[in-house]
């Protein structure tokens, strides 16, 4: 099986690694790729947002197979052009898209499907923004709706900057979620999905704060870990029949089925399971994690879930113990990061290439704001981060941050339901 991989980020690297230890794919591509994914995959250089450029590309490489990573592509319809052009596919129309294309989209499915989730408003115009911000608080939730690389989000306690971020997003023509604030632990639970069969991976927890202890601005995610120890198996089958599923069938009832991977972000509260955000995708970092435990081969599962077949797949087998992955950002992330810097140390067992290039000289260099995301496994949580943090400690990346703290509450059991 031939297979093009769409996409440049850590994501993506990770996919493309796990799609190389299966004996069914015989070729591998990435478009564009990064620095890190030529390696396992021969890169070609794309506009990801254009149906007509992706179509080429895997009509050129004769893909068997086309994997599409990131939510744009998808939110504008580059899978439904390539089924089009008759392509296997692995990711959702651009209608299903919408479940995190448009947060009020997503809103109107939870409630058809009974999904418990915040209680939300858009606002839409400035002049009610003051009254609506009065009905929330005395923690704000601030989303732009649109897609906004998980920057968009902002969780406060103080009004005036909640405020400020509303203005912000109303200012550039979106309109804002104001939501209710979720108490609890949170969930990432990625699940493939061919229209009704569900097939989950294992539940990761994403660390979103830019700053050990949560502290600072949210990111697009700044390390994970996987499984959850703190998460009984009974919660995370909870998850899939109450949330996952009702909320496919709700899709395939509209006329608008998801095929691809659906993403659940979720809130562990004293009530229960409550949805905080739908992605269409796999999460970034969490598949880092996720995908270096799978046993399975990963092709397989991909090709099942792209061609409806989801149904005849073997359980999925795991390794057991843990996995944990530590983004590595470039100076001023999550701010418009400094790019172009010489990154040496990048080429070792583990090290996952998010945001690289090659210079004029061939040297890796910095091209984004997550730059790497390092990956450690072991036989637990302690020794899958001794192993991730060893494996950062050769990188050198002038500038650049990253969290010492990746899973270190849930192993000191500061996590508790
Ligand atoms: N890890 C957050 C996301 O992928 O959106």
């Amino acid at each position: 099986m031939r297979v093009l991989v769409i996409g440049s980020g850590g994501r993506e690297h990770a996919l493309l690694i796990g799609l190389s230890k299966d004996p069914s794919v015989t070729e591998l591509h990435a478009g564009p790729g990064n620095a890190g994914t030529s390696s396992v995959a021969t890169n070609h250089p794309v506009d990801l947002a254009s149906s007509d450029a992706v179509v080429s590309l895997a009509q050129s490489v004769a893909a068997d197979l086309v994997v599409i990573g990131p939510e744009v592509p998808l939110v504008l319809g580059v899978a439904d052009a390539l089924r089009d052009a008759g392509f296997a596919t692995f990711g959702p129309s651009a209608a299903a898209a919408q479940i995190e294309g448009s947060k009020a989209f997503a809103k109107d499915v939870m409630a058809a499907a009974g999904v418990r989730t915040a209680h939300a408003e858009v606002v839409d115009n400035p002049a009610k923004l003051d009254a609506a911000l009065d009905r929330f608080g005395p923690t704000w939730v601030v989303k732009d709706d649109g897609l906004a690389a998980g920057k968009g989000v902002v969780v406060t306690t103080d009004r005036a900057v909640a405020r400020d971020h509303a203005a912000e997003c109303l200012e550039s023509g979106h309109p804002v979620l104001l939501e209710s604030f979720l108490d609890g632990p949170e969930v990432s639970l990625f699940s493939l999905v061919d229209g009704t069969t569900v097939v989950p991976l294992l539940p990761a927890q994403d660390h979103k704060r830019v700053g050990d202890n949560d502290s600072g601005p949210n990111t697009g995610g700044m390390g994970a870990y996987t499984p959850l120890p703190w998460l009984p198996d009974e919660v995370t089958r909870q998850i899939v029949d109450e949330v996952v599923t009702p909320v496919a069938a709700e899709l395939a009832a509209r006329g608008t089925p998801f095929s691809g991977l659906l993403y659940a972000g979720l809130a562990i509260g004293a009530d229960g399971p409550a949805v905080v955000e739908f992605n269409c995708r796999f999460g970034d970092p969490e598949t880092q994690a996720v995908l270096a435990l799978l046993k399975s081969p990963l092709g397989q599962a991909l090709n099942a879930t792209a061609t409806g077949t989801l149904d005849q797949l073997p359980p999925l087998e795991w390794e057991q113990g843990a996995a944990v992955t530590v983004v590595v950002a470039a100076e001023n992330y999550p701010g418009k990061p400094r790019t172009g810097d010489v990154i040496t140390g990048a080429d070792g067992a583990g090290v996952l290439h998010a945001g690289t290039a090659r210079n004029a000289d061939g040297q890796v260099v910095s091209s984004g704001g997550r730059v790497l995301a390092v990956v450690g496994t072991g036989s637990d949580l302690a020794e899958a981060r001794a192993q991730a943090y060893e494996r950062i400690s050769t990188v050198k990346l002038p500038g650049s941050h990253f969290r010492t703290d990746i899973g270190k509450a849930a192993l000191d059991g500061r996590i508790t339901l």
